[in-house]
């Protein structure tokens, strides 16, 4: 089983310690003289050399639940009394090999229409606010918490782990990853797989790769430069294999370069298994494998398998596949292979030896919920309206976004019903496979319920939004006005712009105009246009905040927790820009082949902004908190890589978290962005604290191609520490010497 979280391992979360086990563990594992215990590689020989083909061939498909919103009836295939789940694959009982049962967890363990008696799970904030926390232990105690509620469904496999970089604002799934940097989506994507494995549940990375938008994903070409894709998704995808050991990575449903991300044999045989040595299975996502050779190129699983008869007609690993092995086209090396991979990774994390269900604390999964929100909310904009005074007697306007009913998730796939239900459910639907389970879920307790608990002596009064004049009226009598902002972003579709749906630009417009005391709360999951912003005081980023979203939102309203989320990804002004003013196939109908370029390569997200000399809404990075920090003696060590120490010191006047970041700037002159690390730091009005960050070395090379090797060139690296992107507050320079190393 993974191991759980030390003060060592943690430590080395943020960069400052080298990835590599110590040479005393070392040699505490090699020295023992019992004998060892078989490695979960020579028992998964073992197991796979008793089997027969049609054992073999059972563990090569999952069959999905019945789920009406997708038009999925129940599968004969899947035993009467099995639980319906994302994935289902029968066990080999002889062998005792456990039956497969696989669930979404982006958000937390996923129901969505699956379990009609399901009494709910605990709805965690999405991915994005995990990471605009830029604390990994909290995707860590997250995972840990998903992990032990899979386990008392009896799920051993959760589809969690997205780490697509945010390469466009308009990605519907945005709020399933966690970044637009390659070392944050690795960190947390690696935290959040360690924690669900720490219980003994196996957890997938995807959307192996370049899976960065939705629009019709099933057909969409992603073209990159392969040495940019090596120092950008695929370095977020490796980092966080090597911290993490997932035991299944997921392939996307796109192509890479011309070819289908699921049947990709240089992204699966030659990079995945090959040059980073991954040891676990590939399995599809739901839905991408039209064909049997996908075996061939790399992928060892295809998942829920009567989506890609709908999808193609159909099935891929059944009896094609078993009629290409009959002609010989289909080696019997490979097959035991694929059978391995997926053994191997089910004994290396242990689901064929649980004992009982570890006893579920769901008021402790709760207080995890509601820290990750409290720590992701960003404080985007405040001209010192905030926070409100408690107190005082002030008459309060709560305008829009449903906020008398509860906070909204994001839809699809990762969407999770709560403890409780649902407290609203409005169907939004659209065109394909996804459109019938496209739906703002609202969450309870609401945002109102929660303000007033904090500020008991205000007066409250909500108007729904419903037309700006109306709206308008209220803010017109009340001395300050909290504007709820909300926007449904989900799985199968992009946002067509930035705009906030349902005419609540306007809304916000007409309150800011009647009422200069309005601060805005964002409900969304990637960054909106904000037409509105020069008139508003404040700006609160609360993402899809979760079960626990409304106490945080109102705690931070009211200064009974200090904001000290930072963006994980850059708020442009608008799509101009960004790399792609017009997204490609963006109206097409459903089903259309797209292509899109992603042609800034590596330059994502803040890069880009840098290298066009843009300065975007907000930067990312970028929070405000209600102390303020600054930052002193910065020195920075060459050798193999970069180590920044520096001192911050909070110059408020009360206490805070800050999170300075460390970037490398430019390399011999040349403008370079990338961020090397970032601390994450609680402190006491002028309390002074030392932090110190050390460099993975890829992001200080380039990816050479030609040599199949990171190369670090000789000469002058400029590193920076600041508050955001665009914010430097210290730079130094340091020397390294030319060198090749890694994969
Ligand atoms: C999604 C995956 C998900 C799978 C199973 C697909 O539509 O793209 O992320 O894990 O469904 O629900």
């Amino acid at each position: 089983m993974a191991t759980k979280l030390t003060r060592r391992s943690f430590a080395k979360l943020t960069g400052s310690v080298p990835l590599t086990a110590s040479a005393t563990q070392v040699a505490a594992q090699t020295s023992s003289s019992k004998p060892a215990d078989p490695s979960p590689d020579e028992r998964a020989r073992e197991t796979e050399q008793k089997m027969t083909d049609d054992e073999r061939f059972s563990l090569l498909i999952s069959l999905m639940g019945a789920v009406a919103a997708v038009g999925v009836p129940r599968d004969k295939r899947i035993p009467e009394g099995v639980s319906m789940s994302a994935g289902y694959t029968p066990g080999v009982p002889r062998l005792g090999i456990p039956a497969l049962q696989s669930s979404d967890a982006s958000m937390g363990v996923t129901n969505p229409g699956y379990r009609p008696n399901d009494k709910g799970a605990t709805a965690f904030p999405a991915s994005i606010a995990v990471g605009a926390s830029f604390n990994p232990q909290l995707a860590h105690e997250g995972g840990a918490a998903i992990g032990r509620e899979a386990r008392m469904r009896g799920f051993n496999i959760m589809l969690a782990g997205g780490i697509n970089l945010t390469r466009d604002p308009r990605n519907g799934r945005n709020y399933e990853y966690y970044s637009e940097d390659p070392w944050v989506s690795a960190v947390f994507g690696a935290e959040a797989v360690n924690g669900i494995q720490s219980e003994g549940v196996i957890s997938t990375l995807k959307h192996y790769v370049l899976n960065c938008n939705e629009t019709n994903r099933h057909w969409l070409d992603a073209i990159i430069d392969p040495a940019a894709l090596r120092e950008s998704d695929l370095l977020a995808f490796q980092i966080a294999i090597e911290r993490s050991q997932p035991g299944a990575i997921m392939s996307g449903y796109n192509k890479v370069n011309g070819t289908y991300a699921s049947g990709n044999s240089h992204l699966l045989n030659d990079v995945l298994k090959g040059a980073w040595g991954y040891k676990g299975y590939a399995m599809s996502d739901w839905g991408a494998v039209p064909a049997w050779d996908y075996a061939l190129s790399g992928l060892d699983q295809e998942s829920g398998i009567q989506l890609d008869v709908m999808q193609w007609g159909a099935e891929a690993f059944t009896d094609r596949l078993r009629a290409a092995y009959a002609r010989g086209k289909f080696p019997k090396e490979r097959l035991s292979d694929m059978v391995r991979r997926i053994l191997r990774s089910a004994y290396a994390i242990g689901i064929d030896r649980w004992g009982p269900a570890p006893t579920l604390d769901m008021a402790k999964h709760n207080e995890i919920a509601l820290e990750i929100s409290r720590q992701g909310i960003v404080l985007l904009k405040n001209d010192g309206v905030l926070p409100v005074a408690t107190g005082g007697k002030l008459k309060i306007a709560v305008i829009g976004g449903h906020a008398q009913e509860g906070i909204i998730c994001g839809t699809g796939s990762g969407a999770v019903l709560p403890v409780g239900g649902f407290a609203g459910v409005v169907k939004i639907g659209g065109p394909g496979i996804m459109g019938g389970g496209r739906n703002m879920f609202l969450i309870a307790p609401s945002p109102l319920a929660e303000l007033t608990k904090l500020l008991p002596d205000a007066k409250f009064e909500f108007d729904p939004g419903y037309t700006p004049a109306e709206a308008a009226l209220l803010a017109r009598r009340s001395d300050l006005v909290i504007a709820f902002g909300i926007r449904v972003e989900g799985e199968g579709f992009d946002n067509a712009d930035l705009s906030l749906p349902w005419g609540q630009d306007a809304v916000i417009d007409a309150v800011a105009n009647t009422n200069p005391n309005t601060v805005v709360v964002l409900e969304t999951g990637n960054p909106a246009s904000m037409p509105w912003r020069g008139k508003v005081r404040a700006i609160v980023q609360a993402w899809y905040p979760g079960q626990a979203g409304s106490q945080a939102i109102a705690e931070v309203l009211t200064g009974t927790v200090n904001p000290s989320g930072r963006l994980p990804i850059t708020f442009p002004l608008d799509l101009a820009q960004t790399p792609r003013p017009g997204l490609p196939g963006l109206g097409t109908p459903w089903g259309t082949p797209i292509t899109i370029r992603y042609d800034e390569g590596a330059e994502v997200g803040y890069r880009w902004y840098a290298q066009k000399n843009q300065k975007p809404m907000y930067a990312f990075g970028h929070g405000l908190s209600y102390a303020s920090f600054s930052y002193r003696e910065l020195e920075v060590q060459g050798g193999e890589t970069v180590t920044a120490a520096f001192i911050v010191t909070n110059t408020g006047a009360r206490a805070g978290t800050d999170v300075p970041q460390v970037y490398l700037t430019a390399v011999n002159g040349d403008e370079r962005l990338r961020l090397l690390g970032f601390g994450r730091i609680a402190l006491q009005p002028n309390e002074s604290k030392r932090v110190s960050v050390e460099a993975d070395p890829r992001l200080l090379a380039r990816f050479d191609g030609g040599a199949g090797r990171w190369r670090i060139a000789a000469g002058r690296y400029r590193v920076a520490v600041g508050r955001s992107a665009q914010d430097l507050a210290l730079s130094a320079d340091v020397q390294l010497s030319a060198r090749l190393f890694g994969v």
